[in-house]
């Protein structure tokens, strides 16, 4: 089957490093490496164990610091419920590699993540997708999900909170999902990589077939390391992937891992830094927003990102690219989210960055609107 190009992924790749303002990236500011060398506390320790590190394959299913780390991100604490790979997105796709064959069905959303729909597609799955309404603040109905299920369903698969609309489900509605899951026998697979700014559920934790797929990229400011993990109670699950895992990363790397462990002995402090940056932003885009009638959005209360909506008769693209051409200001369009009159914006970017690029986002509005 065919692989539909991944529209979001390759839009960064194309215009990311030729802008000024980057005002799309879904990560938190990164860090440098020095920003967590300086977390830590015994420098030379730190550094003769860089120094040492023999460069071979490291520990092949990730060590036991580094898994302890990850654990104290969840409620369940068991290590035997816990496989690390190649960053989230290798996660999904072990997962998804795992569980689904041809002709079995699966229940996702848009607009969404697009690996969580177009993978399986690829393998010969067959998908519904439930259309998220802005006027509903892109919160789906459980009937939705009800009405889709079929004999053959087997998953559904969810990114909570949503790229890009940042949505997270209520625990009323949450526990009506996993019910529904519970009395279908459905994996509820979710990839949680903005989970966790603010103790957010996960679905590992509460569901016996919920699957959670994260890791260091977004909330933790280390997409670089390239650290990911699935979490689930489901321990034969853990084994089939760690077989899979063989077949494509091996390991993580010895170096990436022992950083890795660095960054979640730190994570509270890391996890402040953002909360602020995060806020700072959200205080800024709510004024920029009320004095601008060219955008409106609905403001998630978790996650790093959200999805402006404009009021200019131009498509997402074409308004992306003279945006970014003529100014340097940099979002993801909603159209590579199937969404048209839409960009997606990070809110837990530099706010030196936000502010500017919004400044200079609103001028250009401002001389292209016709209001
Ligand atoms: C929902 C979602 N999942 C996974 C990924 C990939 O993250 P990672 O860097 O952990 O592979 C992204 C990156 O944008 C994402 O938005």
């Amino acid at each position: 089957m065919k692989l539909l190009n991944f529209e979001t992924e390759s839009w960064m790749t194309l215009h990311e490093n030729n802008c000024l303002y980057n005002l799309a990236d879904s990560c938190a500011k990164a860090l440098t490496f020095k920003e967590l060398y300086d977390f830590v506390d015994d420098k030379v320790q730190f550094q003769n164990h860089l120094l040492e590190t023999t460069l071979d394959y490291g520990p092949i299913e990730g060590s036991q610091r580094l898994k302890e780390g990850i654990l104290q991100l969840y409620q369940r604490s068991n290590i035997d419920e816990l496989a690390i790979c190649h960053g989230g997105i290798n996660g999904n796709e072990l997962v998804l590699m795992t569980l689904l064959d041809r002709g079995d069905h699966i229940i996702s959303l848009t607009p969404t993540y697009q690996q969580l729909y177009s993978f399986p597609e690829s393998i010969g799955v067959d998908v519904d997708l439930i259309q998220l309404q802005e006027e509903k603040q892109w919160i789906p109905d459980i009937e939705e999900f009800s009405s889709l299920i079929k004999e053959n369903t087997k998953m559904i698969c969810l990114n909570l909170p949503n790229n890009p609309t940042g949505t997270v489900l209520s625990d009323d509605l949450l526990e009506k999902l996993v019910e529904l899951c519970r009395a279908y026998h459905l994996y509820l697979l979710v990839d949680e990589a903005y989970r966790g700014l603010y103790h957010e559920v996960s679905i590992s934790d509460i569901y016996e077939k919920g699957i959670s797929t994260s890791g260091l990229s977004k909330i933790l400011s280390t997409a670089g390391l390239r650290i990911g993990w699935i979490k689930t109670q489901d321990t034969e699950l853990i084994r089939l992937i760690n077989e899979r895992r063989d077949y494509s990363i091996i390991s993580a790397g010895p170096l990436n891992d022992y950083l890795a462990c660095i960054v979640l002995e730190h994570y509270q402090e890391i996890l402040k830094r953002n909360r602020n940056i995060l806020e700072t932003n959200k205080k800024y885009l709510e004024k920029w927003l009320k004095d601008n009638p060219y955008v409106s959005c609905v403001i998630p209360q978790y996650g790093t990102i959200c999805f402006l909506k404009y009021y200019l008769p131009i498509p997402s693209k074409l308004l992306a690219q003279r945006l970014q051409d003529e100014t340097g200001v940099f979002f993801v369009p909603g159209a590579c989210f199937d969404c048209e009159y839409h960009l997606r914006f990070g809110l837990a970017n530099d706010p030196k960055t936000v502010e500017k690029g919004l400044t200079v986002f609103k001028k250009w509005l401002e001389k292209n609107g016709t209001l």
